[in-house]
């Protein structure tokens, strides 16, 4: 079924272990209620017509079950799922060839499809919008430019931010859907569920204790809980209580919000070297060493939905909340207790 056309060099080592963690269907698809809802309606519509599903466009940050949905859709249109990337793509050839290969309603998924270079992009046009490929033939004068019929397929493309997609590319998606981070119950689910599929015991408070501590994200707490269960293991009797949870979430230095290194980095220099802000992202960027990119799509979505950061058009800005969390009082609030 998962029958990956072009083989990415880099094997995502989370989808690899996460593979069998993840639903097949949408029904056992929790979360993202308003997404799963309105692609149930579509779904079956272009079942009951016998017509490919409008092309996908799935955004949000990482983690959030972009591949993951785009399989169940595969999976509930009865269709094979053909995936590949933008930066696995190099010559426009890659992709024609991929397109003249795809049988009718099957799913190509094209993973942070905004990292296709332009002269790619441009052929995607008229296959995703008449279903054909303008191929040019020949040099000079002697050029002639023919179209080759494409069977009708189903694109699906994800991205971290759909703002990176040029214009015209996302107008061709019909449909399109933002993934928002987790609420705390879903993630309470999706651990009891992972466990379950594992085969290891957990508590009750252990599953809320991961979940609480998975940045609403199902990708992290499919990580937590396999490092909590090796602990579980090693250290006990293999049954994750919640006193193993909290061990093996303090040796792995995951705190109560699930911050890593970096964020407390990031949240620690705009206080203490930009005087809590605002600073530009390129800024901050230099100054903790770590790519503006990944500020942007890993660190700060999370950072801003829970309310430790603010961007501002002048930048970033720490809220009184992050310098709580650092047991620090924020300027101009001097004379509150927290
Ligand atoms: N595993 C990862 N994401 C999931 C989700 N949204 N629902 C169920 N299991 C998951």
């Amino acid at each position: 079924m998962e029958d990956r056309l072009v083989t990415a060099s880099k094997v995502d080592d989370d989808a690899q272990y996460e593979a069998g963690l993840r639903p097949r269907v949408l029904d056992d698809y929790i979360g993202q209620d308003r997404v799963r809802e309105n692609l149930q309606v579509s779904i079956a519509a272009a079942k009951q017509r016998g017509e490919a599903l409008d092309h996908v466009l799935l955004y949000g940050p990482p983690g959030l079950g972009k591949t993951t949905l785009a399989y169940v859709i595969g999976n509930e249109m009865g269709a094979p799922v053909r995936a590949t990337s933008g930066p696995v793509l190099e010559k426009p050839g890659d992709l024609a060839a991929i397109l003249t290969n795809l049988a009718e309603r099957e799913v190509l998924f094209i993973d942070e499809i905004h990292r296709m270079s332009p002269s790619i992009e441009e052929i995607l046009y008229p296959a995703l919008e008449d279903y054909e490929l303008d191929i040019v033939i020949g040099q000079g004068p002697s050029a002639r430019s023919v179209k080759v019929p494409l069977q009708k397929f189903t694109l699906i493309g994800a991205t971290t931010r759909a703002g990176l997609l040029t214009s015209p590319l996302r107008a061709r998606f019909g449909i399109v859907h933002r993934l928002e981070f987790y609420e705390l119950a879903d993630m309470n689910e999706i651990v009891r569920r992972s466990a379950r599929i594992l085969g290891v015991p957990i508590a009750d408070a252990a599953a809320a204790e991961v979940s609480r501590r998975s940045r609403g994200t199902p990708r992290i707490a499919n990580r937590l809980l396999r490092r909590v269960r090796d602990f579980a293991q090693v250290r006990a009797d293999g049954t994750i209580t919640l006193e193993v949870a909290h061990a093996a979430l303090k040796l792995l230095e995951v705190d109560e919000y699930g911050f890593d290194e970096v964020d407390r980095k990031l949240l620690r220099t705009i206080i203490d070297k930009f005087g809590g802000g605002p600073v530009g992202v390129n800024s901050l960027a230099a100054a903790i060493s770590e790519e503006r990119d990944a500020i942007e799509d890993i660190y700060e979505p999370y950072l801003i939905q829970i309310g430790f950061l603010d961007r501002t058009p002048r930048g970033r800005v720490a809220t009184p909340r992050a310098y709580e969390y650092f047991g620090l009082t924020a300027p101009g609030r001097d004379s509150r207790l927290w």
